[in-house]
């Protein structure tokens, strides 16, 4: 694919979503990170398993935003996860710090670029990205309803021993213990998730799916996700550069949709490439609107937080 897709941050997030890249045939890639070397070893490394892959496909890593100029995408992935003694305010006040001064970077060199921002807390994260960016409000956006859908379609697969490609399943809502997996939106075989799957095995679906990060971390111990997160970005990324209007999950910019205003969410939102191109909206229950403003009202809170740390 003939773009160019800066990721800025080179932990496992984003030198997995580099990777992914250029093994996907993206031909140019530019790899971002503070820490002296980090992303240039890296890099250097992907470009070496060129020749065994038989892939040409240009990737360079640096401290320096000058490599990142005229990007097609920026990804940002860059910012610090939550260590022991640390409140959510500190997280927050790092990672709000942390993405404004990337965004404003990044932009310096690709003012035409779109934007996909990944860090935590996501929704909040994205808001920040937005309002630094002075662009328009589907050409930045979010990360989470990919993974979180993913998450959500792998457990229903496993249980009912179901193809993955048979699944529809769909997750709205903030990137937390909030989140909205949908029920009669989602479906196996065109069948709702309603009428296939008993209700308390469903229960614990939706749970599992909830609380998908954090199983991760908890196993891990030393950190978060990262192949399914890198996989989610990637999907992303090919819908915008192929033009595809591919409808996905994405945390969106809403200006009244489900009754949300100036608010980052996770809604359905077709990709293209001028970003989001249109914002899907459901028919949902009575209950499900109930959970969708309730995890928008944890999402603004997370907003308001930041405001006054600013
Ligand atoms: C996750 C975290 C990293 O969902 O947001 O895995």
């Amino acid at each position: 694919m003939n773009k160019k897709i800066a990721v800025i941050g080179a932990g496992n997030v984003g030198a997995t979503t580099a990777q992914r890249l250029f093994e996907k045939n993206y031909s140019e890639i530019a790899l971002i990170d503070i820490a002296e070397g980090l992303a240039e070893g890296k890099a250097l490394d992907i470009l070496q398993s060129g020749p065994i892959l038989g892939l040409d496909n240009n990737i360079i890593g640096s401290t320096n935003y000058n490599i990142t100029k005229d990007s097609d995408i920026v990804v940002i992935t860059s910012g610090v996860a939550r260590k022991p003694g640390m409140s959510r305010d500190d997280l927050l006040k790092i990672n709000m710090n942390i993405v404004s001064e990337v965004t404003e970077k990044s932009l310096n060199q690709s003012p035409d670029a779109l934007i996909i921002v990944v860090t935590n807390p996501l929704d909040a994260m994205a808001m920040k990205a937005y309002q630094v960016s002075g662009k328009k409000p589907n050409e930045v956006f979010g990360m989470a309803g990919v993974l979180d859908s993913a998450r959500f379609t792998t457990f229903i697969s496993k249980s009912e021993n179901i193809s993955v490609n048979s699944i529809s399943a769909n997750v709205l809502g903030g990137h937390g213990d909030t989140m909205v997996p949908l029920l009669n939106n989602s479906s196996i075989g065109g069948k709702s998730l309603n009428n296939s799957i008993e209700p308390n095995k469903l229960k614990s679906l939706v749970q599992r799916t909830k609380d998908g990060g954090a199983e991760i971390v908890n196993l891990l111990k030393t950190g978060s996700a990262f192949y399914a997160p890198s996989a989610s970005i990637v999907k992303m990324v090919d819908a915008i550069c192929s033009d595809s209007k591919t409808i996905l999950p994405t945390t969106a910019y809403l200006s009244g949709e489900y009754g949300i205003n100036d608010l980052y969410f996770g809604v359905s939102a077709k990709l293209g490439k001028s970003g989001i191109e249109e914002i899907i909206e459901y028919d949902l229950s009575e209950r499900e609107k109930n959970d969708l403003i309730q995890s928008a009202e944890a999402v603004k809170e997370t907003v308001d937080a930041m405001k006054k740390l600013s």
